[in-house]
């Protein structure tokens, strides 16, 4: 039996990479999957391959910064899906993130609110459309897509405040819905090798040497720990962070050099 047969699956931000991984895995697992992203043609794609590799899939256009999209986007996972008006799984893995400014005090408030908005209210905004869907499952799971920045600094302020108030709500929503069946965890991913690190091959070898792992995640390492925290594996498991980052956040990198 696979651990998601007969299970219905919403995951943000997922025509492409960590998002679009954790689509595959959850269908590999039997998971009927919504995949939806801002590019909508990029879902279209995920789609489409998890469908020739005998999946089910479907996209569909959802920007997390708007409640519309996102009521519309969980109606419609339970309407193409699910006899039983529910949904099991939602992840939420969409986010923004803006370079910092040189100095501290010339980050721009435009910036800052909309990391702020699709980092941390997107993801609110997604369980607040999907919760009560969660409950009618009966064994409903939230996974956020967190960062180690909500854990230690590694720049990006706006960004990583947004994910340490990801974690908060993680497991303020944990203590709300458990009772209603509903479990929260939130994953934490260290360097992982995407799009978002386009272009920077020799940035990403150099970071090897953060990780006591020797080196940098790929997206399906943040896939398998998503579909652990998601399915009955973690049937008592809520409200947790879970690093997935090579060990970096559990060393100090800067101590270890210094002491040689
Ligand atoms: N890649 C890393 O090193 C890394 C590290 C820690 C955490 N993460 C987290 O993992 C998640 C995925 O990161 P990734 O590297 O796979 O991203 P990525 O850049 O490869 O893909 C991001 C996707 O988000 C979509 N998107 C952008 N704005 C959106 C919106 N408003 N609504 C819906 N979709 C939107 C884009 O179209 C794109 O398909 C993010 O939450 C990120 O913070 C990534």
């Amino acid at each position: 039996m696979k651990r998601f047969e007969d299970h219905v699956a919403l995951i943000t931000a997922a025509g492409r990479g960590i998002g679009a991984a954790t689509a595959h895995r959850l269908a590999e697992e039997g998971a009927s999957v919504l995949v939806t992203d801002i590019d909508e043609a990029a879902a279209g794609k995920i789609a489409a391959s998890i469908r020739e590799q005998g999946g089910t899939a479907r996209e569909f256009g959802c920007d997390v910064g708007d409640r519309d999209s996102v009521e519309a986007a969980v109606a419609y996972a339970v309407e193409t899906f699910d006899r039983r008006g529910a949904l099991d799984v939602l992840v939420n893995n969409a986010c923004a993130c803006h370079p910092d400014a040189a100095l501290f005090e010339e980050e721009d408030d435009e910036e800052w609110a909309v990391d702020l908005d699709i980092t941390l209210t997107g993801a609110y905004r997604c369980a607040r459309a999907a919760l009560p869907y969660l409950v009618a499952s009966g064994r409903g799971a939230i996974v956020n897509i967190g960062s180690v920045n909500g854990i230690q600094d590694f720049g990006n302020h706006a960004y990583s405040a947004a994910k340490a108030g990801l974690a908060s709500l993680t497991r303020t929503l944990a203590g709300h819905a458990g009772p209603r069946g509903v479990r929260v965890n939130l994953v934490a991913p260290g360097t992982v090798r995407t799009t978002a690190w386009a272009g920077r091959d020799e940035q990403l070898d150099a970071m090897r040497e953060l990780y006591p792992l020797g080196r940098v995640g790929e997206p399906a390492d943040i896939a398998a720990a998503v579909a652990f925290l998601a399915s009955s594996d973690a049937a008592w498991i809520t409200g947790a962070v879970l690093p997935v980052d090579g060990g970096t956040t559990a060393v100090s990198s800067g101590f270890m050099a210094i002491r040689g």
